[in-house]
């Protein structure tokens, strides 16, 4: 199998570009590049593409929250994104972006090529839409009551209370995050690819071997439902391609972003003279795999390959999906502390400790994945610290220091060797079929041998004897030679340690078939420490880190919800200052507003006239502490209608964005309705 050269194109899924990588993502990631290592270090030409996923809603209303356009927000997120993945020792061979010439040219080519087969129609629907926004609404953008429990502050599409799924419709009290507007419904025209002509490929290709059986099983369940046309556009305001012959439409970002795939291909392709159509073209004999999570199976298993084969290009010989990644057995909480950023850990944490772990844990099928730091640590001090490196470390000592750093010249005994090249096949076909944890289960056994070995033979009282110095150096050489293989066998997971391995063994980066043969009469290199332990402190200091990454990334949430905020670089001119009418205001009146926990209503005397106004900082006062307070006020702020009531003006507060809240006071002397200038 390994003597036959093979050609692959592999992918993970692309990250979106509205938030940094955090650590679920990375099992993703650490999976995918664990087994495009592995090819490579068999030989094999396996290419690794990747890309950042540029477009839709919330990137396009992350930038309006902070003032910048969606081009700059995706560069800076692309340069983030990379240098996580580049810093978890994650290889790609083109790492894009679906925001790319080459991917409008992709996604304009296949949808043209539906809709000249007769595969896209157009349909006329509804749709929740924010008039003060002027934007339609995704599911995700409307909040409001779970129509089956009642649960306040609920997303469009599910209860996180009750677990309840319905359409945004259904949704009691429903407000636009975007704006706090009741969303109406609206009319337009949409654009639909008929994905129910599709059935019958879809049903011999899920049967084929080209998915995972508890994903053919879902696919199954979805095909006996009936397969529904897919929406694939966009009305403006919309982030992403604008779709062919059809103005003020655009492409929904699921349906540009697997195309993203080939396009940061094509981009690899050009820059190092491959032929693009070798790999795409629908009688392929290269290999095509997706490495996904199983939240996006349905993309990658119903409508990608539909699309592909109505376009005329090959389909996939296999999605692999992996469960999710959950901490202490809970999903990952940012209140808890356990939704840990990719940065967060890399400045606490040997990137290779989690490498390590989830190769250990994870195994070929959709099963969710536990970290739990106590196993963590255990794992990564027994298995690399205690077994793998412990080996070198106990006999490069001898070698350096009595032995001029030179291994023997031959071997007295090569079973140690010989296991390791008879355990190898299996370790391999485990990496094959995304069975890590069997084969780290596997190699640390070897490891455990040599170190019995080392045990037994004890050259630490043999070095004591002149007459059996000979040994000494026998057994180290045996010992180091096994560590050898360990770290080819290991190289896929730890590609940092190997390189520092073969700096240690003085030797040309390792390839799986050194394992064969053995280092004699060589000069190895000074010792110093692969790898240390796992402190404890260290992962309580990054716990405490993500907790306050929460606050920082609650700031921008908050600010999201509002494109109103301007960022605080923004200059204005004195006349847009100017247009701003602040009075002072007395609070005559506090009351908490039932359903939210945020806000306080507030009567506000200016004077003139008394002012309603809702203001979110019921986490820092009671109404008690307030009534009777002088403050400011922005007395010409446009109405703003809450599902509480209309809100007339805001009241000044300074803040870190969290909890902490100062509504800002007037010195002593000045009245309601006086102007501040
Ligand atoms: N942009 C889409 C994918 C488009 S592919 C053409 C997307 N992006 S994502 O950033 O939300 O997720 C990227 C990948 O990370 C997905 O495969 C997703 O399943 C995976 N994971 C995100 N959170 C995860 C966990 N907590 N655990 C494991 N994988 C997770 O989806
Ligand atoms: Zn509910």
């Amino acid at each position: 199998m390994s003597s036959q050269s093979r050609r692959m194109v592999v992918t993970s899924a692309l990250p979106y570009a509205n938030g940094p990588i955090h650590i679920g993502h990375l099992l993703e990631y650490i999976q995918t590049d664990i087994w495009v290592r592995f090819q490579k270090l068999r030989g094999h030409e396996c290419i690794y593409i990747c890309a950042d996923d540029a477009h839709g809603t919330p990137v396009m209303l992350r930038a309006q929250a902070e003032g910048v356009t969606p081009e700059v927000l995706i560069e800076r997120m692309k340069i983030e994104h990379e240098a996580d993945f580049a810093d978890f020792v994650i290889e790609f061979d083109n790492y894009y972006s679906t925001h790319s010439e080459e991917n409008r040219h992709y996604s304009e080519y296949i949808y043209q090529q539906l809709k000249s087969a007769g595969h896209i129609r157009t349909q006329i629907i509804s749709q929740a839409y924010d008039p003060k926004a002027e934007m339609f609404l995704p599911d995700r953008f409307i909040k409001g009551e779970c129509p089956n429990c009642g649960a306040d502050d609920q997303y469009g599409d599910n209860c996180e209370v009750c677990g309840a799924t319905y359409a945004p419709t259904e949704l009691k009290n429903p407000v636009s995050v975007v704006t706090g507007e009741t969303p109406i419904e609206k009319d337009s025209e949409q654009y639909f690819f008929k994905l129910a002509e599709y059935e019958d490929m879809l049903k011999t290709w899920t049967r084929a071997g080209h998915v995972q059986k508890e994903i053919a099983n879902k696919m199954d369940e979805w095909l006996d439902e009936g397969l529904k046309d897919w929406d694939i556009s966009r009305n403006a305001p919309y982030w992403g391609f604008e779709i062919p012959d059809a103005p003020g439409k655009y492409f929904y970002v699921w349906l540009d972003a697997p195309i993203g795939y080939m396009a940061s291909f094509k981009n690899w392709c050009d820059r190092n003279d491959y032929n693009f159509d070798d790999y795409w073209k629908a009688d392929s004999e290269t290999e095509l795999y997706h490495f996904i999570g199983k939240d996006i199976a349905r993309f990658h298993t119903l409508f990608w390959p539909a699309m592909l084969h109505g376009a005329g290009f090959r389909k996939p010989s296999a999605v692999y999906c992996h469960g999710f990644l959950t901490v202490d057995g809970k999903k990952m909480s940012k209140s808890r502390g356990t939704f840990i950023m990719a940065r967060t850990y890399l400045d606490h944490l040997n990137p290779e400790y989690l490498r390590y772990y989830f190769a250990a844990k994870l195994g070929p099928g959709i099963d969710d994945i536990d970290l739990n730091f106590e196993d963590f640590s255990a794992r990564v001090n027994s298995d690399l610290v205690g077994k793998l490196v412990n080996i070198a470390s106990r006999c490069a000592g001898f070698i350096n220091k009595r032995f001029e750093g030179r291994l023997g010249r031959s071997i007295s005994d090569d079973s140690l060797s010989r296991q390791c090249i008879a355990a190898a096949e299996g370790i391999a076909t485990a990496y094959e079929n995304r069975e890590f944890s069997r084969a780290m289960r596997d190699i640390m056994a070897l490891a455990d041998r040599a170190n019995q070995y080392i045990d037994e033979k004890q050259p630490w009282v043999t070095i004591k004897d002149e007459a059996r110095h000979a040994q000494v150096q026998d057994v180290c050489t045996i010992g180091i030679n096994c560590f050898r293989q360990l770290v080819i066998l290991l190289k896929p997971v730890l590609p940092r340690l190997a390189a520092a391995a073969e700096e240690f063994l003085n030797v040309d980066a390792l390839m799986w078939a050194d394992l064969e043969n053995n280092l004699l009469d060589h000069p190895i290199n000074r010792y110093k420490p692969l790898m240390t332990r796992v402190e404890k402190v260290l992962i309580e200091r990054m716990i405490e880190a993500s907790k306050e990454d929460l606050v920082k990334e609650q700031n921008l949430k908050a600010q999201s919800n509002d494109p109103s905020i301007e960022p605080i670089d923004s200059e204005i001119a004195y006349d847009d200052f100017a247009k701003l009418d602040l009075r002072v205001a007395r609070i005559v009146e506090a009351k908490r507003v039932e359903k939210s926990d945020k806000l306080l209503q507030l009567t506000l005397d200016i004077g003139a006239e008394t002012r309603n106004v809702f203001a979110g900082i019921s986490a820092a006062y009671t109404p008690e502490q307030l009534e009777g307070k002088l403050t400011v006020m922005v007395a010409n702020l446009a109405p703003r209608k809450m599902r509480f009531g209309v809100s007339e003006g805001m009241v000044l507060a300074a803040g870190s964005g969290g909890d902490e809240i100062y509504v800002l006071n007037p010195d002593d002397g000045a009245r309601p309705g006086m102007r501040i200038r």
